[in-house]
């Protein structure tokens, strides 16, 4: 893809969310998250539990669009110091032996991957003296090692931690966040003030 024509953006997103909820009715942060996400002219968001609510992955079509993509965002409510179970059967069928790793798998080298995820948890209780007992890299760390053997660039993960108890500004700022920590692209300027305007949420004209 040549990072200077806006309209392979347009038909090859260059970000890719990989989305996935087991309770998105009840979700107060992730849901208004991945909806402002997919409101960007340059993201496409898979939202695993509504397109495969049978667990049946199409893995062809995942690959296809991963390829296209010059970084990956996981975005998921933490459970279970981990994450949700639709993820974890993505990563294992999508990301397979021959094409993501190993032998011939070099189809994921060069790209980035972000973890973008949300914490019932506090802070301080992802600490050493915490309740949790560890950092919340060192649960993210299954991830991160995935990514390296993909020949991916692991980037900071951006938490938001004590989710349950955010409101909306709460929500809105998070917003704004991930969307700051998405990588910078080399879009022309109009686009990048008419996106940060959306993800405001002002009136883009
Ligand atoms: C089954 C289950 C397991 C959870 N496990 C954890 C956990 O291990 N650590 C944590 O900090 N929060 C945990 N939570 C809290 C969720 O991460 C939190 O509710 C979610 O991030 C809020 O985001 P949402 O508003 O998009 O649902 C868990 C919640 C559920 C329902």
């Amino acid at each position: 893809m040549d990072p200077f024509r806006i309209q392979d953006y347009m038909t090859e997103p260059p970000i890719v969310v990989i989305y996935a909820h087991p309770a998105p009715r009840r979700s107060r942060v992730n849901r208004p998250l991945a909806e402002a996400l997919a409101a960007l002219p340059h993201v496409e968001v898979r939202e695993l539990y509504r397109l495969y609510v049978d667990y049946d992955i199409d893995v062809v079509a995942e690959q296809r669009l991963l390829s296209t993509a010059e970084t990956v965002v996981l975005q998921f409510p933490v459970r279970w110091y981990s994450v949700p179970a639709l993820l974890k059967l993505w990563l294992d069928e999508v990301l397979e032996s021959g094409w993501a790793f190993g032998p011939g798998g070099t189809a994921l080298r060069g790209k980035s991957m972000l973890a973008v995820i949300s914490t019932g948890g506090h802070a301080d209780a992802y600490g050493p003296d915490g309740v949790h007992g560890h950092p919340i890299a060192d649960f993210l760390l299954p991830l991160e090692q995935t990514a390296l053997l993909c020949g991916m660039t692991w980037l900071p993960p951006v938490v938001l931690h004590d989710a349950d108890n955010a409101d909306s500004d709460a929500v809105a700022l998070h917003i704004e966040h991930v969307a700051r920590h998405l990588p910078a692209l080399p879009l022309p300027q109009e686009t990048q003030q008419w996106t940060r305007a959306e993800v405001a949420g002002e009136d883009a004209s």
